[in-house]
């Protein structure tokens, strides 16, 4: 066993495979932060002496920490963690009063464990290794005066070159209670102060735009208050050097295990050294902690790469694979579903179901799933969350006799449920109104008809437990939909009433252990099934989820064009195994775009994948081409699903995307071009590979499609025998028996070759003439491409 953490006197190293991280305990016995980056070799304290901020006599107008250390001031230094009230005025760690009301504390280094092996937390989900045990560092501080400690940990994990930290906070008084204001869960503090912020920052149904910021002074935050992790702002942070690209330059990345209100804070300093923060969000927030109780932050997730955002995806990816994702769908062939809502929405019974199950079957979905509608009275979204019966109207033979049939057709049968939410016009609000979060005598703000029920209340947690497993065995369900689709307002727990004044400030946090408290107990109570999380599509989309359920809904937007988007910044944090994306009607539901249906294709197989739209109404060119889809993404569900993914720059444009995925054995891997919107004489495209081995000989192809006469209007009379009118019933006739061919592109070389030269593709169409050595390249087109290594015999 290799030991990736080491102690030198005073100094402390943590080493990964391709990083090093390390720090010092000082004379003060504080925590002064050395380095973080590529790995650096360092074997004993010594050696580490350069690496020491020299300090002589503090600058004028700071704050000295103590007169025997007229050089010290904590303003200036580099620290693990920090807190207010001796000298640093920065982004603060830890924040903990006492009931004195003094809340300046000065946490000094006590002992410190090297250990194998990680605790499952008691509150909170967190990372976990199933090899020979994560190499654990736990440096304890305390706060002698007010009898407070503090709990560092790190975790390394070597084999994806990722570092996990996390705080504990112990109240070692005898019999006062101290009140947690602030606790993060990791510090980074840099020495320079040239770095761009990228966040991911969206709304409903514009989830993941990516934001960059060039912080060089002052304080840039990205948080979120919805009470969940938010569409509006997504843990996942990454800080670059300004020319990193995706294959060159520096990059650090962080993220948080947590599924509720979280903080990342950004801020140069006046002596131009960067410090981060992220945790748990600190407004409104408080957690008084009783003499001998623990108060746990979050686990928080770091990594560095110095060859671009690739590589520091690909340690983030498969960090999330291995040490976030559980259970049974951790690598299996995620299923290809069906899904109800956009096909129908709350409209439906059994037989109109079980024709749209019947038109997946021929077309070879393997799953269908049910969406809203299918209990209490839910015609619409005024009424019944909170009442998990079936709605006998629409399904006279229960979910079980639904299923029944579903699976007699040979599909596997999932539901979506929302069991964290109840409409005021339910039965369970009729019995239990005290079960929401909102004020009994105050008005409540609505959001989506709906409320939000108080998980930090035992019981509605043991009641939400009991229901779903009795929804979950009703039928044989093989999956479920997960979904939470409102955001908190009038923050009030009737059930912490009684604990005094400021315990509402407990509430959000306390919603969010309740609600792991749910999730690890349904999972472990039904191990077969594959869960997916939902928050009106990604408003809760994070690692917390991800730690009980493998996969989470992306977006409610559908659209193929803002997907792809979507899923390349998703890919920046989360594997593609992670989010989900469906092949969707057109126009467009939610931007009444059309796009082509390979383009839509195209884009959802580079995810968990599914449809979500009315076969039933397809026509059959339609249905035979969805049928191809499915065998193609069924041969390479498993690169699609699981292997390394790779970005392409976009050089400063949005319009064209490229990625490839690679198998982990470098065999095979799929390559996709998409085009937003075309400019007339730009033909030249280069798809250059991504990730393959550099001496195997590979077969590079592509999918060859026919293009429909109808794409080319009134220039088809350039080539048509007799005149076809654009539009005209004739056209539509002749397109039925007559089709426009398609480019192929059949190469084969060597792995280096196809990466470093790149494939020149066929030129793209650029109103000068059309062939089938011409590539149809026009708005929202998209070429998915084959790689498949090639034995070569030698003779
Ligand atoms: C949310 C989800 C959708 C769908 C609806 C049903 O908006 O994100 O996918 O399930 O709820 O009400």
């Amino acid at each position: 066993m290799k030991d990736m953490i080491k102690q030198y006197g005073n100094y402390f190293q943590l080493d990964t495979s391709n990083t090093t991280y390390s720090f010092r305990v000082t004379q003060t016995k504080h925590l002064e932060h050395l380095y973080y980056g590529e790995k650096i070799k360092i074997d004993s304290e010594d050696e580490a002496d350069f690496l020491y901020e020299k300090h002589e006599f503090a600058a004028g107008n700071t704050v000295l920490y103590n007169n025997d250390n007229v050089n010290l001031t904590l303003e200036d230094e580099r620290l693990e963690f920090s807190s207010y009230g001796k000298g640093d005025i920065r982004e603060p760690f830890v924040i903990v009063t006492g009931e004195d009301g003094l809340f300046t504390s000065d946490f000094l280094f006590k002992e410190a464990k090297i250990t194998k092996g990680k605790e499952k937390f008691k509150t909170l989900p967190g990372s976990y290794d199933m090899a020979e045990g994560v190499d654990h560092l736990e440096v304890i501080l305390l706060d002698d005066n007010a009898k407070i400690e503090l709990q560092l940990h790190y975790f390394v994990y070597e084999d994806t070159d990722v570092i996990t930290r996390s705080a504990k906070i112990v109240n070692r008084n005898e019999d006062k209670s101290i009140c947690v204001e602030r606790l993060m869960s990791t510090q980074l503090d840099l020495d320079a102060d040239d770095y761009v912020l990228t966040t991911f920052n969206g709304a409903w149904a514009r989830e993941m735009e990516k934001h960059e910021f060039k912080v060089t002074a002052g304080k840039h935050v990205n948080s979120s208050y919805t009470g969940t992790s938010s569409s509006r702002a997504n843990p996942f942070i990454m800080l670059s050097k300004e020319n990193t690209t995706e294959d060159f330059g520096e990059v650090y990345a962080f993220n948080l295990i947590y599924s509720g209100n979280h903080y990342e804070a950004v801020e140069c300093a006046s002596n131009h050294k960067l410090r981060v923060v992220t945790g748990i969000n600190p407004t409104n927030f408080m957690f008084k902690i009783a003499a001998g109780e623990v108060f746990e932050a979050p686990e928080a997730v770091m990594t560095y790469s110095a060859k671009g955002f690739n590589e520091m995806s690909h340690n983030m990816h498969e960090f999330v694979r291995e040490h976030i994702t559980r259970g049974k769908y951790k690598y299996a062939n995620r299923p290809i579903l069906i899904n109800s809502w956009e096909a129908s929405y709350f409209d439906f019974n059994e037989s109109k179901l079980l024709k749209l199950a019947k038109a997946a079957k021929d077309v070879g979905i393997e799953l269908f799933v049910l969406d809203d509608g299918w209990f209490g009275k839910r015609d619409n979204d005024k009424c019944s969350l909170g009442d998990w019966f079936e709605n006998t109207q629409k399904l006279p033979n229960g979910l079980e006799g639904l299923a029944n049939k579903i699976n007699a057709l040979g599909l596997d049968f999932g539901l979506w449920v929302e069991p964290e939410m109840v409409n005021v016009d339910s039965e369970l609000y009729r019995i239990h109104p005290e079960w929401c979060v909102s004020h009994p005598d105050k008005p409540h703000s609505e959001g989506r008809n709906q409320r939000i029920l108080d998980l930090s209340n035992d019981e509605v947690v043991s009641y939400i437990i009991e229901a779903m497993t009795k929804v979950f065995s009703s039928a044989n369900i093989k999956y479920v939909k997960w979904d939470m689709n409102r955001i908190f307002s009038d923050y009030y727990s009737n059930a912490l009433a009684q604990r005094g004044v400021f315990a509402q400030k407990e509430l959000s946090h306390r919603y969010v252990m309740g609600l792991y408290k749910i999730m690890e107990e349904l999972t472990r109570r039904f191990p077969d099934i594959l869960f997916e999380g939902c928050s009106a599509g990604g408003n809760r989309f994070d690692l917390g989820i991800l730690s009980y359920f493998p996969q989470i809904w992306a977006s409610d937007d559908t659209d193929a064009i803002y997907r792809v988007g979507a899923q390349n910044n998703y890919s920046y944090g989360y594997p593609q195994s992670c989010y989900t994306a469906h092949v969707s009607a057109c126009p467009n539901h939610q931007t009444l775009r059309e796009t082509p249906l390979d383009t839509r294709f195209n884009v959802a197989a580079f995810a968990s994948f599914g449809y979500e739209c009315n076969l039933c109404d397809m026509s059959k060119e339609e249905l035979d081409e969805i049928k191809e889809q499915i065998e193609i993404y069924k041969k390479y569900r498993q690169v699609f699903l699981y292997g390394d993914f790779y970005r392409y720059d976009r050089k400063n444009t949005d319009n064209l995307y490229q990625w490839i995925v690679v198998s982990k054995d470098k065999t095979t891997a799929v390559g996709m071009i998409l085009q937003k919107l075309v400019n007339a004489n730009t033909t030249f495209n280069m798809f250059k590979l991504k990730g393959l081995e550099n001496d195997r000989k590979y077969l590079f192809t592509n999918r060859v499609i026919k293009q429909n006469i109808k794409n080319f209007g009134d220039l088809i009379n350039t080539q048509s025998p007799i005149h076809i009118k654009n539009k005209s019933f004739l056209q539509h006739l002749v397109s039925k028996f007559v089709s426009m061919p398609g480019e192929t592109e059949v190469y084969l070389s060597s792995g280096s070759a196809f990466m470093k030269g790149g494939v020149k593709l066929t030129q793209a169409y650029g109103a000068t003439g059309y062939n089938d050595k011409v590539r149809y390249f026009q708005d929202f087109s998209s070429k998915m491409y084959f790689i498949e290594e090639k034995i070569i015999e030698e003779n």
